[in-house]
């Protein structure tokens, strides 16, 4: 694995060392035990949408790993001034151990892969959030204390996050149901990835509920994401009905986990008493960015030094 750039190109195997080594490295931060594997080593991160919880966790990551990390505005660098992205590739591999970048285009974050010498993680894309759902396999597997035979549900947008979901979902053993409307399905390569699955479940339907009965654990996202902002109006009409609810809960299995990548749009795709209900497991789920991404960067960087 020489980058991080979509589930679909990670083995079963290798989302479970991920979480693995997450889990070590949360241990080790815990408890004070020194990690500072990626001591002398530089992480440039480009960013050309916002963020909280991506570059505060890739930053201190980086911090705690003994390492550094270089925030680079997509605006403020050459980039914003269309400078072609086999160039800044290939520059920043002169400069740099890793890339992490949060980006509109699937397609660019690839061609800067192809282009790097160093690892590149996808930080977020139109079409994947693998870093997020990482985190939120770590989280599932700490409360449940298993993954595989357990219900994933995911209620709202076919966005970045559920096409991340399903994928990572189903190749560690899930059955995942997502519930969407007509128009506004996951990408059809991760359709086309789930009807390939034959160990593990997966079902698109229109009516929540029927998604969400005998789930262990319900996610939902933002029903407009970054760059769709001028549609949120109208988004906001299509998607009533899509939320996570006191209603919706119902349905699920006994101590069902609600987890939410966040920033959450609460008495839209949630509803503030349910988020607030599932506050502790959605907060645990924003701290396991650090650990998750920890062992990316861990399982990444290590090697690529000059020593
Ligand atoms: N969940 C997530 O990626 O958050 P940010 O947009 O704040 O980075
Ligand atoms: N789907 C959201 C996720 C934010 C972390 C977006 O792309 O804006």
């Amino acid at each position: 694995m020489k980058d991080l750039l979509k589930l679909l190109d990670l083995s079963k195997e290798e989302i479970i060392q991920i979480l693995n080594v997450g889990d070590q490295m949360k241990y080790n931060q815990k408890h004070g035990l020194t990690h500072n594997y990626l001591q002398g080593k530089t992480l440039a991160m480009i960013f050309e949408k916002n963020s909280t919880r991506t570059r505060i966790s890739f930053e201190t990551g980086m911090h705690q790993l003994g390492g550094h990390a270089l925030f680079l505005s997509g605006k403020e660098s050459q980039i914003g001034r269309g400078e072609p992205v086999e160039d800044t590739a290939r520059v920043i591999s002169r400069y740099c151990d890793g890339i992490m970048i949060r980006t509109y285009s699937q397609e660019g974050v690839e061609k800067l892969a192809e282009y790097a010498s160093i690892p590149v993680i996808n930080g977020l894309t139109d079409f994947a959030h693998p870093c997020q759902v990482l985190a939120d396999l770590m989280t599932i597997r700490e409360y449940q204390s298993k993954l595989e035979g357990l219900k994933m549900c995911f209620i709202g947008d076919g966005n970045n996050m559920v096409n991340s979901l399903i994928v990572g979902g189903l190749k560690v053993g899930m059955d995942v149901s997502v519930a969407c409307p007509e128009g506004y399905d996951p990408h059809p390569d991760v359709l086309e990835f789930a009807k390939g699955v034959t160990d593990a479940q997966f079902t698109l339907t229109r009516d929540p509920i029927e998604a969400a009965k005998g789930a262990d654990v319900v996610l939902t996202d933002v029903w407009a994401s970054m760059g769709q902002e001028e549609e949120h109006a109208k988004r906001k009409a299509i998607f009533q009905g899509y939320q996570v609810n006191a209603e919706l809960m119902k349905a699920t299995n006994p101590g069902c986990l609600v987890q939410h990548c966040l920033p959450a749009h609460r008495g839209e795709e949630i509803t503030s008493d349910v988020f607030e209900a599932h506050a502790g497991e959605i907060f645990d789920e924003a701290e396991n960015r650090l650990h998750a991404q920890k062992a990316v960067l861990y399982l990444l960087m290590k090697e690529n030094h000059l020593d």
